[in-house]
Order: structure tokens, then sequence, then C-alpha cells
């Protein structure tokens, strides 16, 4: 028989249809539902863009108000799973954390078997209001500060924050962390999206979907980059050293986080809107830091453009934004997994609607046929 095709890491593999979202990158666009993400970014909440991902449209003053009640009715973790987290070592990853508290919830969910399409949001929209207390309750154990419950009057991002940090921070900001959720929701057949798609297609439950999903978020390949982006700007320390460093990495063939993508391959399209965000945070903030950071993100761009011509993604500017938020690093991608959460669910109740087990092929290359001695 003819050696068949591999396509290693599935690239270029088109596996199923979406009606999600569009990634195009000839036109470097994202559309949401039909919708460009930079326009959604700028004149939609964040509450709004997840129920548009979860039913196909923006909603209506009402529909958005019912997902509001529902939403700041979950917000406070259930007891088991606040102790859970309390129970895992601070030296575990936060993703770790997030992982366990997502499998916690599935095992205490009243409908956890339940798969109908009505179930399935229902289960999401406990999920995602339970995401910000999981991510805010452990930095705050870390860091030794007493727990901070949610606040009802607060919508999605300044309920966030204030639970994070103990209180609601400027407009500025609070905007920035918003249009990061919204950036961060939803980006087609991405590895964790696919892996919750996998998990589904063997009819298993949508909390199993999501722990594994977050399982594959946490690598520096996919969203372990915001993190790990973070980790290079103070190794390198300050914007004049950019190049230098940029030429002894390369030239040990180390991989440059926040740079290149499977897909983009002339630019990640939602850079150009978080990295304005960005900027309007360092001004805002006006702090000698934000600014030298902002520096030394230009300087590793304009390096890393000149030297291998390969453009950064959008983990390059939500890494140092973030940081200027007062998020701790190892919290950057548990913030990541609280707004993709929105992706991977109404990816789960999609690949329900028409399954078909995932279960490709491999050509087997080990030993030959033999005897056992
Ligand atoms: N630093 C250095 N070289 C790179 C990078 C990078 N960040 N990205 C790609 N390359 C090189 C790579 O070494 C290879 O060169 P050669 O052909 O000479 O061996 C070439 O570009 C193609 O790379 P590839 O790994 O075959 O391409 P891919 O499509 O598998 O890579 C990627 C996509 C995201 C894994 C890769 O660009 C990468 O490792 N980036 C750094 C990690 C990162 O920022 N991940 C976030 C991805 S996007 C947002 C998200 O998911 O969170």
């Amino acid at each position: 028989a003819p050696t068949p095709e591999i396509r290693k890491g599935l690239a270029g593999v088109v596996v199923d249809t979406t009606a999600v979202s569009k990634v195009n990158p000839d036109t470097n666009s994202l559309l949401y539902r039909g919708y460009p993400v930079q326009e959604l970014a700028a004149r939609k909440s964040f509450e709004e863009v997840a129920y548009l991902l979860w039913h196909g449209e923006l909603p209506t003053p009402e529909q958005l108000a019912a997902q509001t009640a529902v939403e700041r009715e979950n917000r406070a973790l259930p007891g088991e799973v606040r102790n859970a987290i309390l129970e895992l070592p601070t030296s575990c990853h936060p993703m770790d954390v997030c992982r366990t508290a997502v499998s916690v919830m599935g095992a205490h969910d009243p409908s956890a078997e339940d798969s109908s399409p009505e179930a399935e949001h229902a289960k999401a929209l406990r999920l995602w209001a339970m995401m910000p207390a999981v991510v805010a309750l452990d930095q705050r154990r870390r860091r030794g500060q007493q727990i901070v419950d949610p606040d009802e009057d607060l919508g999605y991002a300044e309920n966030f924050l204030h639970m994070t940090f103990g209180e609601v921070p400027d407009a500025c900001v609070v905007r920035a962390f918003e249009v990061s959720m919204v950036l961060y929701a939803e980006h087609s057949f991405n590895a964790s999206t696919f892996t919750a798609r996998v998990i589904t297609s063997t009819l298993s439950d949508l909390h199993s979907a999501v722990t594994g999903a977050i399982g594959a978020l946490k690598g520096p390949l996919h969203g372990g980059a915001n993190e790990a982006v973070m980790a290079t700007f103070a190794e390198i320390g300050t914007a004049d050293r950019a190049a230098a460093w940029l030429d002894e990495a390369l030239a040990g063939k180390r991989r440059i986080m926040g740079f290149g993508h499977r897909v983009y391959k002339s630019g990640d399209s939602r850079v150009p809107t978080m990295k304005k965000t960005l900027d309007d945070l360092v001004a805002h903030l006006g702090t000698d830091e934000a600014t030298a950071l902002d520096e030394l993100y230009d300087a590793l761009e304009a390096a890393m453009t000149e030297r291998k011509g390969i453009l950064p993604n959008l983990d390059y500017p939500t890494g140092p934004a973030y940081h200027l938020m007062g998020f701790d690093t190892p919290t950057f991608t548990p913030l990541f997994v609280a707004a993709r959460v929105v992706g991977w669910t109404a990816h789960v109740v999609e690949q329900r609607a028409a399954n078909a087990l995932i279960r490709p092929l491999s050509q087997y290359v080990g030993q030959a046929q033999r005897t056992v001695p």
C-alpha cells in the first residue's frame, strides 16, 4: 500500500466545520459569529460577546439581563470547590488550580451528565460565572491576602478585578481587562478547543472537556506563552539589551515566546487592538516601569521582525498588560482560561450537535512482528 501522507501537528488539515468563529489569515481577520473581533472589543462588553458566541446572535437587553442575573448568582464558589482549591499546595501552578477547580465543579454539578443543549448552556454559564472567583482566590491565597467575596452590583470585569485586588481600578484598567477577555474568548480549532472537541466526541461531559482543554492551554506553545512573555522581559531587563539578547537566544535555538502562529503568517489579527490597549494603559499609568516595559516590548518586536520576520501573537501584548494591571505572572494563563471557557463550551455544544468520534490513524514505524521469546 502507498505510504499515507502524514501531516504532523495536523498542520493545514481541515477536520470539521464550525459556525462559531472564522480565522482568515489572508485578510488578517477574525470573526465571532460573523462580527469582526476588533469591533466587538471596541463596542461590546465581554458578557455580550459571551452571549453571542453561545447563542449565535448578540443579546437583546432582556436576554442580556437574564444572562447577567444567572452569572451574578453563580459568582460565589460552592464550598467544596473553594475547599478543594485551598487544599492545593501553593507550589503548584495556578493552571493546575483551574484544572482541578473545574473538575470539582463537574463532580458537584447537578446536571453534569445531562447533555441536552439547554443543560449544556446552563452548565457553561455557571462555569464561566465561577472562573473569576477561582483565579482571584488563588492569587490572593498565594499572596497571603484575605479572600474577597463577589459583588453583585459590579459588572463581570469590575467584579473580577475587585475580587482579585480588593478594589475596582480606574475605568481605563477595567476597559483594558475587558478588551483582553473579548480577544481571548474564541479562536476556532486551536489546540485547547480541539482537545475539548475530542473529549466531547466520545460523548463525555462538558466539565471533562473543559478540564482537558485547560491542560492543553497550559503549555507555552499555546496559552502558557502570555506568562512566558513576562519571563522573557524579566530576563532581558531593558530595551537597549533586547537585540543582543535575541541574537543569543536565536543562536541557542530558543523559541521566542509571544511570537509566531500556526495560522497567521502575516500578523495576528488581535494584536493591533491589544497593543493599542496596552499603550493606553501605559499612558494612563504614566509610571517609569510602564514606559520601560513598553519600550522593551517595541525593541524586542523590532529585533524579532528584523532578524526572523516572525510577528507577535496575542500573548505578546497581553503578558505586559496583565502585569501592569497588577496580576502575578503565573496568573496570566488562568485569565486566558476565564475568557476561553466561552469558546470551548460553544464548541462543545457544536460538536455534540453533529458528532463524529474523533479518532485519527497513525503510521506504525516500530518493530516488525516478532515472536515472544
Ligand atoms: N521563536 C523562534 N522561532 C520561531 C518561532 C518563535 N516564536 N515561531 C516559529 N519559529 C520558527 C521555527 O523555529 C521554524 O523555523 P525552521 O523552519 O527554521 O525550523 C519556523 O519558524 C516554523 O515554526 P513551526 O514551529 O514549524 O511553526 P508552527 O506553526 O508549529 O508554530 C507556534 C506555531 C505558535 C508553535 C510557534 O510560532 C511558537 O513556538 N511560538 C512561540 C510560542 C507562542 O508564542 N505561542 C502562542 C501561540 S498564539 C496564542 C495562543 O495560542 O496562546
